[in-house]
């Protein structure tokens, strides 16, 4: 039988998302709905070996829902790759009382979590939060609807001013090595070409296909450029190399940036966070240890967190078929 946890600890660590306050939230509320004390560790893994804490109660995490980034901060720890980081961590946890640790973030994260577990054996649940959704194990990562709504308003926005002068813009968005905002925003932004890692379109089918929708009469175009894309060339290259090749062509560049990891959540990932956060708390307290909360087929279900790292989140086929016929 797993000792009872009486106190969780909760941080968010590696790239900021929206919902990722709703998922705090969520963990306080869960740990006050059951008796358990919640505690915030500030900037991550950082945070937790210097034992930079806040108390969470039920009320004092009112009003984050609605709120991009992270209440708790967010850190990228070199020290915590290390032995003795990660044995000050454990020292500065027992030694708050904290015998339970939620997790929220992407691999990095998780991969942290899990070589912390082994050592020392201490319970961890991870919940994934990143906008690039390259996590295995869940359909949806927090932050990633929310990012893909927003990066659709831009991509809208560049529209109107391409269109108005007839020109071709290449449009880059986030998505580290993966692909999932490129192609989906693609299709929700009506983009005449989408470059995204998995898939090695070639110079030479781009300019194909930047000619055909030339002869079929577009007079403006919209090419998005998920920044882990494979064919060889930046997207400020990409934009000379058509310009030496299509001189009909007048091109832009766009890099969205970091603007995609801002923003209100929307409401799927609130409601997401929500429930990933009952279900991380749920499950420590029932001596579950070493998984991830992720949205399997419209449930919320556990996965090693082992898988979680090492699996690939695999994009999805028919929407490139689909994007081909659009773009017919
Ligand atoms: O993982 C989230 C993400 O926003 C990626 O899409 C991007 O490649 C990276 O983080 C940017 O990281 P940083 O915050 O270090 O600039």
């Amino acid at each position: 039988m797993s000792k009872k946890i009486k106190r969780i600890g909760v941080m968010t660590s590696g790239g900021d998302a929206p919902g990722m306050n709703a998922a705090i939230r969520s963990v306080a509320r869960t740990c006050a709905f059951h008796n358990i004390e919640c505690v915030g560790i500030y900037r991550g893994y950082e945070g937790m070996i210097e034992g930079d804490f806040t108390e969470l109660t039920a009320r004092n995490v009112k009003g984050i829902i609605n709120k991009g980034g992270t209440i708790l901060k967010s850190a990228r720890s070199k020290e915590f790759r290390t032995a003795d980081g990660r044995k000050k961590a454990y020292a500065t946890l027992t030694a708050n009382g904290i015998d339970g640790l939620v997790t929220i973030g992407g691999d990095g994260t998780f991969n942290g979590a899990l070589i912390f577990n082994k050592e020392y054996g201490f319970p961890v649940m991870g919940i994934p939060g990143t906008i690039d959704n390259d996590i295995f194990g869940t359909s949806h990562t927090l932050g990633y609807d929310t990012a893909l709504n927003t990066v659709v308003d831009c991509i809208d926005k560049i529209r109107d001013t391409a269109s108005s002068h007839n020109r071709l813009f290449f449009v880059e968005v986030m998505g580290r090595d993966a692909g999932h905002i490129a192609l989906n925003v693609g299709i929700g932004a009506g983009a005449e070409e989408i470059l995204i890692p998995e898939e090695d379109l070639g110079l030479d089918r781009l300019l194909e296909s930047l000619r055909r929708s030339k002869k079929s009469g577009k007079s403006s175009s919209i090419v998005v450029v998920a920044e882990g894309d494979k064919i060889g060339k930046t997207v400020f290259e990409l934009k000379d190399y058509v310009e030496e090749n299509m001189t009909e062509y007048e091109v832009r560049v766009s890099v969205l940036g970091h603007m995609q990891r801002g923003g209100p959540p929307s409401c799927f990932d609130r409601v997401l966070a929500s429930r990933m956060g009952v279900k991380a708390v749920e499950s420590l307290m029932e001596g579950q240890s070493n998984f991830m909360v992720g949205l399997v087929s419209d449930k919320i279900e556990l996965t090693p967190l082992e898988n979680a790292v090492k699996g690939k989140s695999e994009i999805n086929k028919e929407l490139i078929r689909v994007s081909d016929i659009m773009t017919t």
